[in-house]
Protein backbone atom coordinates (compact mmCIF):
# COMPACT_ATOMS: atom_id res chain seq x y z
CA UNK A 1 0.00 0.00 0.00
CA UNK A 2 2.94 2.30 -0.72
CA UNK A 3 2.55 3.38 -3.86
CA UNK A 4 0.70 5.98 -4.83
CA UNK A 5 -2.04 4.93 -7.32
CA UNK A 6 -3.76 7.67 -9.67
CA UNK A 7 -7.37 7.05 -10.19
CA UNK A 8 -9.00 9.29 -13.03
CA UNK A 9 -13.20 10.11 -12.37
CA UNK A 10 -14.54 9.65 -15.94
CA UNK A 11 -17.53 12.04 -14.22
CA UNK A 12 -15.42 14.56 -15.73
CA UNK A 13 -15.17 12.88 -19.34
CA UNK A 14 -17.18 13.34 -22.40
CA UNK A 15 -20.03 11.45 -21.38
CA UNK A 16 -20.54 11.20 -25.42
CA UNK A 17 -17.83 8.76 -26.19
CA UNK A 18 -17.44 7.42 -22.51
CA UNK A 19 -15.57 4.06 -24.11
CA UNK A 20 -12.83 6.14 -25.79
CA UNK A 21 -12.19 8.54 -22.73
CA UNK A 22 -11.58 4.70 -20.91
CA UNK A 23 -8.90 3.97 -23.26
CA UNK A 24 -7.46 7.45 -23.24
CA UNK A 25 -6.72 7.68 -19.81
CA UNK A 26 -5.69 3.73 -19.67
CA UNK A 27 -2.97 4.90 -22.35
CA UNK A 28 -2.29 7.64 -20.49
CA UNK A 29 -0.93 5.86 -17.13
CA UNK A 30 -4.00 5.64 -15.23
CA UNK A 31 -3.56 2.92 -12.64
CA UNK A 32 -7.61 3.05 -11.70
CA UNK A 33 -10.90 4.00 -13.11
CA UNK A 34 -13.17 5.78 -10.58
CA UNK A 35 -16.37 5.49 -11.64
CA UNK A 36 -18.66 8.07 -9.66
CA UNK A 37 -22.33 6.59 -9.05
CA UNK A 38 -25.18 9.08 -8.57
CA UNK A 39 -28.58 9.04 -8.00
CA UNK A 40 -30.34 11.74 -7.28
CA UNK A 41 -31.21 11.07 -3.63
CA UNK A 42 -28.07 10.72 -1.97
CA UNK A 43 -26.59 13.18 -3.90
CA UNK A 44 -28.24 15.72 -6.47
CA UNK A 45 -26.70 14.47 -9.40
CA UNK A 46 -27.53 12.02 -12.00
CA UNK A 47 -24.77 9.92 -13.41
CA UNK A 48 -24.05 6.47 -14.33
CA UNK A 49 -25.48 2.75 -13.67
CA UNK A 50 -24.72 -1.00 -14.13
CA UNK A 51 -25.09 -1.00 -17.89
CA UNK A 52 -22.71 1.78 -18.09
CA UNK A 53 -20.14 0.21 -16.28
CA UNK A 54 -20.69 -3.24 -17.92
CA UNK A 55 -20.67 -1.43 -21.18
CA UNK A 56 -17.33 0.23 -20.24
CA UNK A 57 -15.39 -2.97 -19.07
CA UNK A 58 -14.07 -4.03 -22.17
CA UNK A 59 -12.09 -0.76 -22.74
CA UNK A 60 -9.85 -0.88 -20.33
CA UNK A 61 -8.04 -3.86 -18.26
CA UNK A 62 -7.41 -1.76 -15.36
CA UNK A 63 -9.38 -1.99 -12.20
CA UNK A 64 -12.54 -0.25 -12.06
CA UNK A 65 -12.92 1.99 -8.51
CA UNK A 66 -17.02 2.32 -8.42
CA UNK A 67 -17.78 4.92 -6.08
CA UNK A 68 -21.42 4.54 -4.73
CA UNK A 69 -23.12 8.20 -4.15
CA UNK A 70 -26.67 5.90 -4.12
CA UNK A 71 -29.14 5.57 -0.98
CA UNK A 72 -29.91 2.78 -0.04
CA UNK A 73 -27.01 1.17 -1.63
CA UNK A 74 -27.38 -2.58 -1.11
CA UNK A 75 -29.63 -3.85 -3.78
CA UNK A 76 -27.20 -2.77 -6.44
CA UNK A 77 -24.01 -4.21 -4.77
CA UNK A 78 -24.43 -7.61 -7.41
CA UNK A 79 -25.52 -5.63 -10.08
CA UNK A 80 -22.41 -3.83 -9.97
CA UNK A 81 -20.03 -6.58 -9.35
CA UNK A 82 -21.32 -8.44 -11.97
CA UNK A 83 -20.93 -5.08 -14.50
CA UNK A 84 -17.07 -5.93 -13.31
CA UNK A 85 -16.26 -3.38 -10.74
CA UNK A 86 -12.96 -4.46 -8.69
CA UNK A 87 -13.29 -1.80 -5.89
CA UNK A 88 -17.24 -0.85 -4.39
CA UNK A 89 -17.56 1.79 -2.04
CA UNK A 90 -20.36 2.72 -0.48
CA UNK A 91 -21.05 5.48 1.81
CA UNK A 92 -20.81 5.35 5.54
CA UNK A 93 -24.38 7.95 5.72
CA UNK A 94 -25.95 6.33 3.09
CA UNK A 95 -28.36 3.78 5.13
CA UNK A 96 -27.81 2.57 9.33
CA UNK A 97 -25.87 -0.88 7.90
CA UNK A 98 -22.70 -0.04 6.56
CA UNK A 99 -21.25 -3.26 8.28
CA UNK A 100 -23.74 -4.89 6.28
CA UNK A 101 -22.93 -3.46 3.15
CA UNK A 102 -19.49 -4.31 3.51
CA UNK A 103 -20.07 -7.70 4.46
CA UNK A 104 -21.85 -7.97 1.14
CA UNK A 105 -19.68 -6.58 -1.00
CA UNK A 106 -17.04 -9.22 0.63
CA UNK A 107 -18.91 -11.90 -0.33
CA UNK A 108 -19.40 -10.72 -3.72
CA UNK A 109 -15.03 -10.99 -3.90
CA UNK A 110 -14.76 -7.25 -4.45
CA UNK A 111 -12.20 -4.79 -2.75
CA UNK A 112 -14.63 -2.77 -0.14
CA UNK A 113 -14.74 0.30 1.01
CA UNK A 114 -15.89 3.39 2.91
CA UNK A 115 -16.44 6.74 1.64
CA UNK A 116 -16.93 9.63 4.48
CA UNK A 117 -18.47 13.10 3.29
CA UNK A 118 -16.45 16.17 4.54
CA UNK A 119 -19.11 16.15 7.82
CA UNK A 120 -18.81 12.77 8.79
CA UNK A 121 -15.88 12.48 11.53
CA UNK A 122 -13.52 9.29 11.34
CA UNK A 123 -14.86 7.47 13.85
CA UNK A 124 -17.23 6.00 11.66
CA UNK A 125 -14.48 3.52 10.66
CA UNK A 126 -13.82 1.95 14.17
CA UNK A 127 -15.89 -0.65 14.03
CA UNK A 128 -15.77 -2.09 10.23
CA UNK A 129 -11.80 -1.22 9.67
CA UNK A 130 -11.51 -5.22 9.79
CA UNK A 131 -13.88 -5.54 6.42
CA UNK A 132 -11.77 -2.33 4.67
CA UNK A 133 -9.68 -2.51 1.98
CA UNK A 134 -10.14 1.08 1.59
CA UNK A 135 -11.24 4.43 2.52
CA UNK A 136 -12.76 7.48 0.37
CA UNK A 137 -12.38 10.54 1.67
CA UNK A 138 -14.39 13.56 0.12
CA UNK A 139 -12.12 16.50 -0.23
CA UNK A 140 -15.21 18.39 -1.36
CA UNK A 141 -18.98 17.81 -0.80
CA UNK A 142 -20.03 14.52 -3.20
CA UNK A 143 -22.31 15.39 -6.19
CA UNK A 144 -19.98 17.27 -9.27
CA UNK A 145 -16.57 17.52 -10.47
CA UNK A 146 -14.54 21.00 -10.61
CA UNK A 147 -15.38 21.83 -6.68
CA UNK A 148 -12.51 23.63 -4.45
CA UNK A 149 -10.78 20.72 -2.03
CA UNK A 150 -11.93 21.47 1.54
CA UNK A 151 -8.53 21.69 3.77
CA UNK A 152 -9.99 20.87 6.99
CA UNK A 153 -10.26 17.15 5.25
CA UNK A 154 -6.59 16.78 5.91
CA UNK A 155 -6.67 16.49 9.56
CA UNK A 156 -9.35 13.78 9.12
CA UNK A 157 -6.80 11.41 6.83
CA UNK A 158 -4.04 12.08 9.67
CA UNK A 159 -6.46 10.66 12.15
CA UNK A 160 -7.16 7.96 9.24
CA UNK A 161 -3.47 6.84 8.57
CA UNK A 162 -3.14 6.58 12.70
CA UNK A 163 -6.02 4.40 13.17
CA UNK A 164 -5.27 2.13 10.14
CA UNK A 165 -1.70 1.20 11.71
CA UNK A 166 -0.36 -1.74 9.99
CA UNK A 167 -3.64 -2.83 8.13
CA UNK A 168 -3.37 -3.25 4.79
CA UNK A 169 -5.90 -0.58 4.09
CA UNK A 170 -5.37 2.62 1.39
CA UNK A 171 -6.36 5.80 1.81
CA UNK A 172 -8.14 7.04 -1.22
CA UNK A 173 -9.34 11.10 -1.36
CA UNK A 174 -11.62 12.12 -4.18
CA UNK A 175 -12.68 15.91 -4.80
CA UNK A 176 -10.32 18.81 -5.58
CA UNK A 177 -7.08 16.78 -6.70
CA UNK A 178 -4.62 18.36 -8.60
CA UNK A 179 -0.94 18.90 -8.74
CA UNK A 180 -1.44 21.53 -5.91
CA UNK A 181 -3.11 19.68 -3.58
CA UNK A 182 -1.87 16.20 -4.11
CA UNK A 183 1.74 17.21 -2.18
CA UNK A 184 -0.47 17.90 0.87
CA UNK A 185 -2.82 14.55 0.80
CA UNK A 186 0.19 11.99 0.55
CA UNK A 187 1.62 14.29 3.23
CA UNK A 188 -1.15 14.14 5.61
CA UNK A 189 -1.45 10.02 4.53
CA UNK A 190 -3.17 9.50 1.50
CA UNK A 191 -1.86 7.01 -1.11
CA UNK A 192 -4.67 6.70 -4.03
CA UNK A 193 -5.50 9.82 -5.60
CA UNK A 194 -9.07 10.38 -7.45
CA UNK A 195 -8.86 13.60 -10.22
CA UNK A 196 -11.58 14.36 -12.61
CA UNK A 197 -11.16 17.62 -13.90
CA UNK A 198 -7.23 17.76 -12.95
CA UNK A 199 -7.34 14.85 -15.85
CA UNK A 200 -9.91 16.37 -18.26
CA UNK A 201 -9.12 19.76 -18.04
CA UNK A 202 -7.86 19.42 -21.90
CA UNK A 203 -6.52 16.78 -24.34
CA UNK A 204 -3.13 16.23 -22.49
CA UNK A 205 -4.31 13.67 -20.25
CA UNK A 206 -0.78 12.00 -19.82
CA UNK A 207 0.93 15.10 -19.00
CA UNK A 208 -1.68 15.81 -16.46
CA UNK A 209 -1.69 12.59 -15.17
CA UNK A 210 1.93 12.79 -14.41
CA UNK A 211 1.74 15.93 -13.46
CA UNK A 212 -0.13 14.98 -10.39
CA UNK A 213 1.81 11.89 -9.68
CA UNK A 214 5.01 14.16 -9.66
CA UNK A 215 3.55 16.44 -7.42
CA UNK A 216 2.53 13.53 -5.03
CA UNK A 217 5.76 12.18 -4.95
CA UNK A 218 7.55 15.52 -3.89
C1 LIG B 1 -17.59 13.99 -6.68
C2 LIG B 1 -16.94 12.73 -7.23
C3 LIG B 1 -15.53 12.92 -7.64
C4 LIG B 1 -15.35 13.97 -8.70
C5 LIG B 1 -13.99 14.55 -8.54
O1 LIG B 1 -18.79 13.68 -6.06
O2 LIG B 1 -16.95 11.70 -6.24
O3 LIG B 1 -14.95 11.68 -8.04
O4 LIG B 1 -15.47 13.49 -10.00
O5 LIG B 1 -13.85 15.57 -9.47
P1 LIG B 1 -12.72 16.68 -9.28
O6 LIG B 1 -11.41 15.97 -9.31
O7 LIG B 1 -12.94 17.56 -10.47
O8 LIG B 1 -12.99 17.36 -7.97
ZN1 LIG C 1 -15.76 9.80 -6.69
Amino acid sequence: THEIIIAPSILSSDFAKLGEEVRAVDTAGADWIHVDVMDGHFVPNITIGPDVVKALRPHSKKPFDVHLMIAPCDAYLGAFAEAGADMITVHAEAGPHLDRSLQIIKGLGKRAGVSLTPSTPETALEYVLDKLDHVLVMTVNPGFGGQTFIPAQLHKIRAIREMIGSRPIRIEVDGGINADTAPLVVEAGANTLVAGSAVFKDREYAGNIEAIRAAALR
